[in-house]
């Protein structure tokens, strides 16, 4: 059977290299409707290369230039035009969206029983017992395509969640791994997106150099594996070749490696529960070594605001990806330096009242307050 994918966010990194997946096997995969932001160019290329049948961009302005050159293929816009992609009739819906603008588009797809190709970690940080309570009812599959949660996703084929003790989630450091706090100070943004083992898009890369991205991987891991908090361990790893780990409670671990190559998860996401063969594969006996280091909390402190705001629940996760979202843009667009990142994000998490058991109207309200900066 060929699978029809519809794509949240093609123009960015994950979408791209999704599109490469399914170029490479067009007797498996068939692009559905796609969206994409405000890059064009990078749309019309993909226009002409796919030619899919719904079209979604960011801004209604677009629509009609669009219109008059792909005059076959439908255009829409706008938070509506996502939630027509997101529903579009497909078998999978890949979300490499940036963002909790996610949100709404998944939670439709998911009420249309489509099964989730998971990239946009953003949305189950922000709303993760609302998504994964409506894919149980709906009995909606949500695969992750993180690199980290489809190796613990392949770890736990066919294991019982019970005999889990551990899950450990992998880390490279990001670009500043080896500054001291002192020296983060007087980092620049050319050096923030330097990352020293993945090719990203730009929030990712930053968010890793601020250890945010684990941070949220953490929050996410707890969502969809459903273990305690106190199961889900971090550990340094700068070569990010073991994607992330199981322990089980007979001393048992289990590993998933590969190359840093979002390819692989994104196609293991695609055939789950089968695979595809694929050209790339890592030469173990060439490894030299695998190095591991404790996860400094102290240093990193990013990631200890995200276990804090996972112990606490409610609204406070939502608050913390929303004002990180706005740092990070800050920070992106040159009006704040590194460190402040965290500061904004810190203070923000500390003003906050926390209401437990929130509705999704909360949640994209204090969304929309917080992404704005309007506190
Ligand atoms: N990159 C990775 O290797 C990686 C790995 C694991 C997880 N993820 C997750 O996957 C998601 C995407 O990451 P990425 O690195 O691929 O990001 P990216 O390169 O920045 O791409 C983001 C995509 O979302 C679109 N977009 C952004 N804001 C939008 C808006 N307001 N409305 C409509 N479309 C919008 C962008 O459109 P335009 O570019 O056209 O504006 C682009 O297509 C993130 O949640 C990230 O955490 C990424």
């Amino acid at each position: 059977m060929i699978k029809t994918i519809s794509v949240l966010g093609v123009t960015g990194s994950i979408g791209t290299q999704a599109l490469d997946v399914i170029k490479n096997n067009p007797e498996h995969f068939k692009l559905g409707a796609i969206s994409a932001g405000r890059n064009l160019i990078k749309l019309e290329e993909i226009l002409a290369d796919f030619n899919p049948p719904l079209v979604s961009v960011q801004d209604d302005s677009a629509v009609k230039e669009l219109k008059s050159r792909f005059p076959h293929i439908e255009f829409m816009s706008g938070d509506e035009g996502l939630i027509s992609v997101a529903t579009y009739d497909s078998n999978l819906l890949l979300t490499a969206i940036l963002g909790s603008v996610g949100l709404k588009p998944t939670l439709a797809a998911i009420d249309a029983g489509i099964d989730i190709a998971l990239a946009n970690k953003e949305t189950l940080v922000a709303a993760g017992e609302i998504v994964m309570n409506r894919a149980r009812e709906k009995n909606v599959q949500i695969i992750p395509v993180d690199s980290e949660h489809s190796a613990l996703f392949q770890c736990l084929k066919g294991e019982n969640e019970k005999e889990i003790s551990n899950i450990i989630i992998t880390a490279s450091g990001g670009s500043f791994r080896d500054l001291s706090r002192e020296e983060l100070g007087s980092v620049t943004l050319e050096d923030a997106l330097n990352h020293p083992n993945w090719s990203m898009g730009q929030k990712i890369t930053i968010d890793s150099a601020t250890m945010m991205n684990k941070g949220f991987e953490v929050i996410e891991a707890k969502h969809l594996f459903d273990v305690e908090i106190s199961q889900i361990k971090t550990l340094l790893h700068k070569e990010s070749i073991i994607h992330s780990m199981v322990e089980f409670i007979d001393n048992s671990i289990m590993a998933q490696l590969g190359n840093s190559d979002m390819r692989t998860a994104i196609q293991y996401a695609f055939t789950h529960p089968e695979r595809l063969h694929k050209n790339n594969p890592l030469s173990v006996s060439e490894l030299s070594q695998l190095n591991f280091k404790p996860m400094d909390f102290d240093r990193f402190k990013m990631l200890k605001f995200a276990y804090d705001a996972l112990e606490a629940g409610g609204t406070l996760p939502t608050v913390m990806n929303a004002a990180n979202e706005y740092a990070v843009g800050e920070f992106l667009g040159g009006r704040i330096k590194f460190l402040e990142i965290e500061e904004i994000v810190e203070s923000r998490m500390m003003q906050h009242e926390n209401i437990q058991n929130p509705d999704l109207e909360t949640i994209l309200s204090l969304d929309a307050r917080y992404k704005s900066n309007m506190r």
